[in-house]
Formats: structure tokens, sequence, C-alpha cells
């Protein structure tokens, strides 16, 4: 049933989390709505822009695409978490450095994949590899190139 209200248990940001949400629910709206955490946000709600990127498991994902049910047990990381002990993550530092958004909507997304593609070694160094591989992020002002810029400087 998909009002039937279930519990779901999460880590979210190295905290665990217990929430009641109907099993329809997705995890965008579980974060944003449950847990307040509304730096992850929602675009297209439909898997196309990428505004909704949180890390599942350290896995790069849309949010908007995943039931918060599926993520019983599991750890979650949002924008919110990126920065450890008061310290910018490399991405942070390096987006503000290169300024590398305009109206900052498609920011949390765009850093959740660029921090998720720095720890995957798949990934050649080239341009054309990064570019590729933030595909999934549209970012309709258009600040690509400085975005480019400041994965490829995080990356270094
Ligand atoms: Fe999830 Fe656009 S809101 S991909």
């Amino acid at each position: 049933q998909a009002d039937e209200t279930v519990t779901v248990n999460l880590f979210v940001n190295g905290e665990p989390r217990q929430l009641q949400v109907t099993s329809n629910v997705v995890l965008l709206d579980a974060l944003r709505d449950e847990l307040h955490l509304t730096g992850t946000k929602k675009g297209c709600d439909h898997g196309q822009c990428g505004a909704c990127t949180v890390h599942v498991e350290g896995k790069a994902i849309n949010s908007c695409l995943r039931l918060a049910v599926m993520c019983e047990g599991q750890h979650i990381t949002t924008v919110e978490g990126l920065a450890r002990n008061g310290e910018l993550h490399p991405v942070q530092r390096a987006f503000l450095d290169h300024d590398a958004y305009q109206c900052g909507y498609c920011t949390p997304g765009q850093m959740m994949s660029a921090a998720a593609l720095l720890e995957d070694d798949r990934i050649a160094a080239d341009d054309a590899s990064v570019r590729e591989a933030m595909s999934g992020n549209i970012c309709r002002c258009g600040a690509y190139k400085n975005i480019l810029e400041a994965v490829q400087d995080a990356r270094q």
C-alpha cells in the first residue's frame, strides 16, 4: 500500500535518524521535509537535473528516484555533511575559489557529484572525462566553465 506508514532507520551525515514516512516517499522529500535538510534541492523531480544528488553508501545518486524505505540501514551524506571538523571539503573550497556558481540552486548537487568523482579513480584526469562524469548535473545559468575548473582544482 502506497500510503502505509513505515519506520526507516538511516545514518544521515553520521547521525542515526529514525523516520516515519509513507512507503512511497522518496529520499529527497524525506531529507527535506522530515529532517529539514534543505540543502539538497528539488529541480526536476524526475532524475534529469542532478540538483537532488546525495551520497548513499558513498555513491552519488539522484535522491528523487530513491524511495526512503530502500535506504534502511544505509549511510547518507548530504551537502550539510560535506564539511568535516569545521573544515570545508576540498570541493567546497574550490567552488568558492573559482566562483563555480551563479544562482547557486544546482550547487549542492554539483558539489556532491564532484565529491564522489574525487573518490573515483576510474575517471581520467582530462577535462572531457570530468565533463562526462558531471554530465548528470545541469546548471541553467551555464556556469560550467568555472565548475569544471573547480572540480579539476579540487582533484589536484
Ligand atoms: Fe532529482 Fe532533478 S530533482 S534529478
